[in-house]
């Protein structure tokens, strides 16, 4: 069973940056999954490496539009995903040095932090961006 459900709670009336999440959401399922199958390092290693540039795509994304429609909450926001970003690449790192096994502790702090993310900080923006004809 998949960990995270798209439901419409998750959605920010935005297509375009939904259709980005759920490729996300996909990714942390897929993560998931591995991690209970036990596969094999450089599968799950390769996975991770997916996961953060899929991220940093989608964050530059999001705050390329912050820019460029001067949102207000660009600063914030942007601190919220560089240090999600910070934290991906350490575990990457780390997980690729041997210094740590990836557990469900792990695959849980990936998905409660998006699911935060996008729900408390991403959402905020809905109105904004509709606003200025994004679709
Ligand atoms: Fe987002
Ligand atoms: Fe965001």
């Amino acid at each position: 069973m998949a960990l995270i459900k798209w439901t419409e709670k998750l959605s920010v009336n935005i297509d375009s940056i939904d259709e980005q999440h759920k490729v996300l959401i996909n990714m942390i399922n897929e993560f998931y999954e591995k991690i209970n199958e036990k596969s094999n390092n450089e599968l799950i290693s390769n996975l991770i490496t997916k996961m953060k540039d899929y991220t940093l795509l989608h964050f530059s994304m999001e705050e390329k539009l912050f820019k460029q429609y001067n949102y207000a909450d660009f600063e914030q926001h942007k601190k919220q995903h560089d240090g999600f970003v910070k934290k991906v690449s350490d575990l990457e790192g780390r997980f690729k040095k041997g210094e740590i096994i990836l557990s469900f502790e792990i695959t849980r702090f990936l998905k409660d932090w998006l699911m935060d993310h996008i729900q408390g900080t991403d959402k905020k923006y809905t109105k904004f961006f509709i606003e200025k004809g994004i679709t």
